[in-house]
């Protein structure tokens, strides 16, 4: 018996509720895992809200990711094995904000001992997105990369990235997070009316890539900074990303495994902002529901 988050209907936080499950063994291509952290994204209040289908079985387990211990794997599951230290993507139908959950075996892989269960969870999802929303368009180092909602749980990871390979950063958010924007080796600008002259001021001849994780109108705003709109790419709104000449983050199989690697050799910090506890996980999805978080966001059972 597992205790387990669940909504009960598409719409507001209110449908959210903890329900004790009988988790099934693990079936073909997945493993069991005693949860140590699980990661918070946009993705778990999105779904719930209806906003990305409403092909969840009702009630449906929420959360996406997660770092822990296995405990059983399923038929055909190479390279892991009962006590290993994971980190992964739920399997189809469960969710990771729970005490145990099913992970996807082909989206889960083993966890280096340099990460703590709470950095790896941070990974799967924004870290991944992070690895893919900047390697789609390649740059020289060099070159200028800038990143609206820069100081969020992608945003943080991408600056990162950019850094390694030597592009010049430019994070773009809000005043709060000036601090950490800029510990990431970033150039800071604050978000909000006038971005676009404040990013001139740092970049006089525009950038060469604009990473977009805000999408709306905070997009339309500065797109006219980047030098060539086919280089404007999104995690967050394809559809005005596509109107202004750019497109949407392709994602691939290798992020994550990428991107654990990169933060393994310490090159990128996954910035644990705030951590809960299971019981509190519902407090935990409406701070990144807010929209304003900085870094990662946790719970741990
Ligand atoms: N397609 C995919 O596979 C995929 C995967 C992961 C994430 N995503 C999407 O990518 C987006 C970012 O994800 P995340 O995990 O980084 O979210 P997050 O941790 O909630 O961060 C979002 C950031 O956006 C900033 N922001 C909000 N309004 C802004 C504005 N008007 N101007 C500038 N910054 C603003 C916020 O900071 P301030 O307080 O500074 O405003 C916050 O730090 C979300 O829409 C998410 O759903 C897509």
């Amino acid at each position: 018996m597992s205790t387990v988050l669940v909504f009960t209907q598409y719409g507001g936080a209110e449908a959210q509720e903890f329900m004790d499950r009988e988790l099934p063994p693990p079936g073909p291509s997945q493993v069991a895992l005693e949860v140590k952290a699980a990661g918070v994204n946009p993705a778990d209040w999105k779904i719930r809200a209806g906003q990305m289908g409403d092909h969840w079985q009702l009630p449906a387990p929420m959360g996406r990711e997660a770092a822990g211990v296995v405990t059983a794997v399923g038929v055909d599951v190479d390279g892991i094995a009962v006590g290993d230290e994971v980190v992964g993507l739920a399997a189809k139908g469960h969710g990771t904000f729970a005490q145990h959950t099913l992970l996807d075996a082909k989206q889960t892989v083993l966890k280096p001992e340099e990460l703590s269960f709470a950095a790896a969870a941070a990974l799967p999802v924004a870290g991944a997105t992070a690895y893919d929303v900047t390697h789609q368009i390649e740059l020289e180092p060099g070159q200028t990369m800038l990143i609206l909602g820069a100081g969020g749980g992608v945003g943080l990871l991408a600056s990162q990235i950019g850094k390694v390979h030597e592009f010049t950063v430019i994070g773009v958010a809000s005043a709060s997070k000036q601090q950490i924007v800029e510990s990431t080796g970033a150039a800071f600008v604050e978000s909000g009316p006038g971005a676009a002259g404040r990013i001139r001021e740092v970049a006089p001849d525009g950038v060469d890539l604009l990473i977009d994780l805000v999408g709306g109108q905070a997009l339309r705003e500065i797109a006219e900074v980047v030098k060539d709109s086919q280089n404007i790419v999104t995690t967050a709104d394809p559809d005005t990303a596509e109107q202004l000449g750019g497109s949407g983050v392709n994602r691939t199989a290798e992020g994550m495994q990428k991107i654990i690697e990169v933060a393994q050799y310490g090159l990128v910090d996954p910035h644990i902002g705030r951590r809960f506890s299971l019981t509190d996980a519902q407090q935990a999805i409406a701070s990144v529901e807010d929209g304003h978080t900085a870094g990662k966001v946790i719970v741990e059972p």
